[in-house]
């Protein structure tokens, strides 16, 4: 049995010795502490606890011992290995708090600074109701059609079956573009729109066209020169008065609630029979009717409002668009924005919807839904 080599000396094995190893573990702490980003730091621990940091090389001469000398030495070297693993992982927590403290400190934002109050552009209550009735119609699966502003005379007047001598045909009512030759005007209705849907389309027509009009106007709270209407019209096979009746109900309700409309006799060029359709006043219901205890300001007690145009398309409409009138027959209808939007938003000067004053838009924001 061969007894203790007792030539070894472990402490010859410089990487071993106890005063290496302290070194090793005092230069590791002092990288981990000199680093102060992550960054640093992981490179400290590449550089103290990797493969190829001094403690792992002292770790690979623990094979050139003599076997009764491993033991010793493996402990040593792992009380060492530990310390450093030690020191990182507190180090390490210290830097991750120091560095979320500097960004928390970076991006910190102030809740309670006052922000830029830039007010955010919105439609004009005109535009917005505009788009809101078209949508009432888009949603039955009928057309949008739009049309010139500026149009040709015989579409804004002789297809619709108003003749040369009609009065609002004169220059009194009618805007002309000059030279008068030329037989434009400034559309005075949305009617045409119905002409050039017949013409460009393909039957069955369901169209809407909202868009602006022109007259030659008095500027006050009830009139202005240029103003904006929403034309319908559908021609299909086996259509009535029934079906406008039912059509301009609908509309009614959606833009006022449960309420009705009537239908009163009246003439117009290009419908025949033609009517005026009032709407049920939809603040009293009629209630203030021969009531003058409880008078509506709405309706002035008259239970109904004024609201557009409508009647069974005139065959003679039909026939200059050249639509076989023994197949096809239609109804139309036409109203003003801008009076739907007295009514409905309780606006009584239609010259604030002109002139532009943003206090006019706000106050009706959102009121167009
Ligand atoms: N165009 C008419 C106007 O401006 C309104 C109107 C009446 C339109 C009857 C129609 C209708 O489509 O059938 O006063």
């Amino acid at each position: 049995m061969s007894g203790p080599n007792t030539n070894y000396d472990p402490v010859e094995v410089a990487p071993l010795s106890a005063e290496s190893l302290a070194e090793m573990v005092a230069e590791a702490r002092s990288a981990f502490a000199a680093a102060d980003t992550v960054a640093a730091l992981k490179q400290a621990r590449s550089e103290h606890l990797a493969e190829r940091s001094p403690i792992a090389l002292a770790n690979r001469e623990i094979g050139a011992l003599p076997p009764q000398a491993r033991k010793d030495a493996g402990q040593r070297i792992g009380a060492a290995r530990g310390e450093i693993q030690a020191a990182f992982a507190a180090r390490q927590e210290e830097v991750a708090a120091a560095e979320l403290a500097l960004t928390l400190a970076a991006e910190q934002v102030d809740v309670t600074l006052p922000v830029s109050r830039r007010p955010v552009g919105a439609p004009h209550p005109i535009t917005a109701l505009m788009d809101l009735m078209a949508d009432v119609f888009v949603a039955m699966g009928w057309e949008v059609a739009e049309g010139p502003e500026a149009e040709g005379e015989w579409l804004n007047f002789d297809a619709l079956n108003l003749d040369s001598d009609h009065p609002a045909r004169g220059t009194t009512d009618t805007l002309f573009l000059s030279p008068l030759e030329r037989h434009v005007v400034l559309r005075t209705h949305t009617s045409p729109v119905q002409i050039r849907s017949l013409l460009d389309r393909e039957l069955p027509v369901y169209v809407v066209c909202p868009g602006k009009v022109f007259r030659a106007d008095e500027f006050d709270s009830t009139h202005v020169p240029v103003f904006h209407q929403i034309e319908g019209l559908c021609v299909d096979k086996g259509i009535s008065m029934a079906h406008l009746k039912g059509t301009l109900d609908h509309l009614a309700r959606q833009m006022f609630g449960d309420v009705r409309t009537r239908m009163r006799p009246s003439y117009f060029p290009f419908t025949e029979p033609s009517a005026e359709v009032d709407l049920e006043c939809f603040v009293c219901h009629g209630a203030s009717v021969g009531n003058p205890d409880a008078p509506c300001r709405t309706c002035r007690s008259e239970g109904w409002i004024e609201w557009g145009g409508c009647g069974v398309v005139n065959p003679r409409v039909l026939a200059a668009c050249g639509v076989d009138t023994a197949v096809y027959s239609g109804f139309a209808f036409g109203m003003g924005i801008e009076r739907t939007l007295m009514f409905r938003n309780n606006a009584t000067d239609m010259r604030d919807m002109v002139e532009g004053d943003i206090r006019f838009s706000r106050q009706l924001k959102g009121a167009a839904r």
